[in-house]
């Protein structure tokens, strides 16, 4: 496609993570989204809901009705996996959302009872909209990079849900090891990521980077935006994070609520 070979130029560009938050603005404000999204301030759950360009940013739709069932399905394919290795998200008694946008998913922990809820994003404005709106939990502004303020072993589950999925490898390496810090030993990680599926997205050279079980990363200075794509084989997941992690459980496409990325449940060691 003509974009795959545009893009080694474009990936030069130094203003274009600033050029693809103003494209994200721009769709959230084209005239079909806005009437969609007129009437609606508050979402099913009486929560309020986002501006347009918050959750074109998350989900990459500016739409409520996207955004609202896109993470009501996340929750409830959290549940579901943590259910089925006999773990109950209301006997966990401290949890992170790492990379929590603008609460899609963070606002479904409301009415936890007993367990202190959190949620870090490194982009302030998403941040912002949570701690003003979303005030049963407790929000946090990380750098693209570790460490967070959190002390050591402060989480028993953390899960970042399509996050690594646009950070490159020398910044997942080090949040895994963060991660690792401030999980309590055998708290849970949840990741989704970008797994077989995704491959016949990937351009010629690209799957075969795949293919040999190593990471794929597109518009890598782009880091932390939607432009920059990351694509996981499952083979680099087991050989790379095993010294911290066990994988406990693995649910190829299995990712509700973020279709159809990998979903991957992790033991800290
Ligand atoms: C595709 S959105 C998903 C948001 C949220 N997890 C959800 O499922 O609705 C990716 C999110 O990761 C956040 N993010 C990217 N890099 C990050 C980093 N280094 N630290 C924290 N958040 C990050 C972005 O700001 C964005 O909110």
């Amino acid at each position: 496609m003509l974009i795959d070979r545009l893009s080694p130029v474009l990936e030069r560009l130094p203003l274009l993570p600033f050029l693809f938050r103003v494209y994200e603005r721009a769709v959230a404000l084209t005239p079909r989204h806005y009437r969609r999204n007129r009437t609606a301030s508050f979402a099913p759950d009486a929560l309020p809901i986002p501006p347009p360009h918050l959750m074109m940013t998350v989900a990459g739709s500016p739409e409520s009705a996207v955004f609202f069932d896109g993470g009501y399905q996340a929750a409830a394919g959290i549940r579901e996996i943590l259910q089925r290795n006999e773990v109950a998200i209301e006997g966990r008694r401290s949890i992170l959302d790492f990379g929590c946008g603008c609460g899609r998913v963070l606002r479904f922990w409301r009415d936890l009872p007993g367990t202190k809820v959190f949620g870090t994003d490194y982009n302030p404005e998403l941040t912002a909209w949570c701690a003003a709106n979303l005030p049963f939990a407790e929000i946090a502004t990380n750098k693209l990079e570790p460490p967070t303020n959190y002390p050591a072993a402060t989480f028993d589950f953390i899960y970042a849900l399509s996050v690594f999925t646009h950070l490159p490898e020398a910044a997942q390496t080090a949040w895994m090891t963060e991660f690792y810090r401030i999980l309590q030993p055998g708290g849970l990680l949840l990741l989704t990521l970008h797994g077989e599926h995704y491959a016949s997205r990937l351009t010629e050279s690209e799957r075969r980077e795949f293919r040999s079980g190593n990471l794929v990363v597109r518009y890598e200075r782009s880091a932390g935006t939607n432009l920059c794509n990351v694509f996981h084989p499952e083979a680099y997941v087991r050989r790379n994070w095993d010294k911290e992690f066990e994988v406990i459980d693995f649910i190829a496409e299995g990712a509700r609520g973020n279709p159809r990325q990998d979903v991957w449940l992790f033991r800290r060691r």
